[in-house]
């Protein structure tokens, strides 16, 4: 097989022949373009992803309009490794909820359902995210044990996607991940029956009063409704924005969880 990656890292440039292509820029006007294509001549200094914005002010210039591959992602790699640190450097650069993720799962008659989550670990065996074992997305993991998992990070201009079986935490993770938690949100977890109607908002102040009044200390123990899931994927799917809608996207799947990875690059 054709090996999809073979120009990362050698041929800088990729496509750059069908895609270069000169402008006359109005004189005097002052023009943001964004010049890829400028790190062929700066090689060294910017790392490879980076972006290079050049002000250009007046005059008849070149603007070279090029398929610089920003995935830098080997075939040998593990997706999941990657999958962990695309999380971490999310979480290192963004600050509003950089780990939320949509959760797709579908019902028992087929309907799909969809809803966001926090993905708080990616390990070894896939990405862990914390809900109400009775919720309806519990209820839905319990029933059909798969799902998918779809990131977006707009400032890195990120797509990260996934799919693959799901299976409960032990309830030693659950528990450790449940202390991290701040004390209303661990009273809130006792006093919210997650997706079950609700008669009034006053109905869910008086449980939460109940659950403090509980557990008055920092000890809030683990409900036994609470768990945690991991998502193990078979399919990864890494999306990176390109210009000119020409996004780059590597996948990569595996035929069991013993196997090993395969990939391939799609089109956008
Ligand atoms: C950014 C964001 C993060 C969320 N994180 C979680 C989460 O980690 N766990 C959870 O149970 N619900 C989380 N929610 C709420 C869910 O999206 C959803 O409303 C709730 O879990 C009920 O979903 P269900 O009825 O499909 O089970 C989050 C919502 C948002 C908007």
């Amino acid at each position: 097989m054709a090996n999809p990656f073979y120009h990362l890292g050698q041929q800088t440039c990729w496509g750059a022949e069908d895609e270069t292509r000169t402008r006359d820029l109005n004189l005097g006007k002052v023009a943001l373009y964004q010049l890829s294509y400028f790190r062929l001549l700066i090689g060294g200094i910017w790392q490879p992803g980076e972006r290079f914005y050049l002000m250009l002010s007046r005059g008849r210039r070149c603007e070279r309009i090029a398929i610089v591959p920003e995935l830098n992602i080997p075939p040998q790699s593990d997706p999941l490794a990657v999958m962990g640190q695309w999380l971490a450097e999310a979480v290192a650069q963004i600050a509003d909820n950089p780990d939320a993720a949509c959760l797709a799962t579908a019902d028992g008659d087929g309907m799909p359902d969809a809803r966001y989550v926090l993905v708080k670990r990616i390990d070894h065996n896939g990405a862990h995210f914390f809900t109400n074992r009775d919720s309806a997305k519990g209820r839905q993991l319990q029933d059909r044990q798969q799902a998918a998992l779809a990131f977006y990070w707009r400032e890195q201009g990120r797509q990260l996607r996934c799919r693959g079986s799901v299976f409960e935490l032990e309830r030693g993770q659950v528990a450790a991940y449940f202390a991290t938690r701040s004390r209303p949100s661990r009273i809130g977890a006792w006093a919210s029956r997650q997706s079950r109607p609700l008669a009034s908002i006053e109905q869910l102040q008086e449980a939460c009063r109940i659950a403090d009044a509980q557990y008055p200390g920092d000890e809030v123990p683990l409900p036994d409704h609470w768990t945690g899931f991991c998502l193990v994927p078979g399919q990864i799917e890494f999306w990176q924005e390109g210009e000119h809608r020409l996004h780059e996207r590597i996948r990569f799947w595996r035929a069991a969880e013993s196997a090993a990875w395969q990939c391939e690059r799609l089109y956008p």
